[in-house]
């Protein structure tokens, strides 16, 4: 073996003997009832059949739902963090096929209005969950507040998710404008979901990319086109995520096909630090 070739190995080895660290990933949409939830859901859940370790966190705060569509019940949500002194594992709902969670709860909630001691809280029982996992994915309200904002800015990568019908299209783009002000380095990915044909969501997907990229110079990460699937809603009645209710349904599918290819771009590129969600988000809360 070259010199070069054993230093890259032995380079590369070190690499994967560093301490393993979560990568956060917030899940947006501008218009609401687009799909946020189910992909979420339904990507962790193929992540984790793909031996991934993945947490959900549904930072739908006060109008959560991943409870509901795993048919679960939540003993815990996130805001009961500070209610009742709990630490964050605590909060961990198992769901099926290994899912673990932290539900939003339901009800008002001024979860993003932390005080100081709680938000250090939060931040130290984050950081320490965090290394136990390959994946936290947080599932986001529709649109953004002032305060979830931050969240999604301090994720490493975001993924859009959006139907191709004009309104949840333009909302979209404002989310991405709004989102690329404010932070230049977030790499968002996009879903189309819900489409009536494989061609009407790639032409919407290359419509947005050439906005994205015209307008707000931008290059926004095409994910995967998500099919309108009868059995998405049969799934959400039954409250069994899609993948579990039919596997081979073509929503399921193609939830497969897109954690494949993600994963097949993913698995090579070494990590950064463990702390860099906490450390982003610290910064854009103390910044605000
Ligand atoms: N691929 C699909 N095919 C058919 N129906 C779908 C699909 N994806 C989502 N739906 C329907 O849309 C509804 C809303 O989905 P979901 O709750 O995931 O949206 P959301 O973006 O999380 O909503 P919110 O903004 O309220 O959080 C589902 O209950 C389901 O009926
Ligand atoms: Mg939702």
């Amino acid at each position: 073996m070259m010199y070069d070739q054993a230093q890259q190995l032995r380079d590369r080895l070190m690499a994967k003997q560093q301490p393993p660290r979560a990568k956060t990933i917030a899940v947006i949409s501008g218009k609401g009832g687009v799909g946020k939830s189910n992909f979420a859901l339904n990507f962790a859940l193929a992540l984790a059949k793909r031996q991934q370790r993945v947490l959900v966190f549904d930072l739908d705060i006060g109008m959560g739902n991943i409870d509901i569509l795993t048919g679960s019940s939540a003993k815990y949500n996130l805001t009961d963090l500070f209610k009742s002194g709990l630490s964050m594992k605590d909060l961990f709902t198992h769901g099926p096929e290994a899912l673990t969670y932290i539900a939003g709860g339901s009800g008002l909630s001024d979860f993003f209005e932390l005080d100081d001691e709680r938000f250090e809280y939060f931040l130290s029982q984050f950081d320490q969950i965090a290394k136990a996992y390959d994946y936290i994915i947080f599932d986001m309200g529709a649109g953004i507040s002032q305060n979830s904002l931050s969240f999604i800015l301090a994720a490493e990568e975001a993924i859009l998710i959006t139907t191709h019908e004009p309104t949840s299209m333009t909302d979209a783009y404002a989310i991405l404008k709004h989102i690329y002000r404010m932070e230049k380095g977030i790499k968002i990915y996009t879903v189309i979901n819900r489409a009536n044909s494989q061609q009407a969501g790639r032409v919407a997907m290359e419509r947005l990319q050439k906005v994205v990229q015209q307008f707000l110079t931008r290059k926004l990460y095409p994910m995967g086109i998500l099919p309108d699937d009868q059995q998405v809603m049969k799934a959400v009645a039954r409250q069994v995520p899609f993948l579990l209710h039919n596997q081979h349904s073509p929503a399921s599918k193609a939830v497969q096909h897109i954690t494949d290819q993600y994963l097949e771009d993913k698995l090579d590129i070494t990590r950064p630090p463990a702390t860099s969600f906490v450390t982003k988000l610290k910064r854009l809360v103390t910044e605000r």
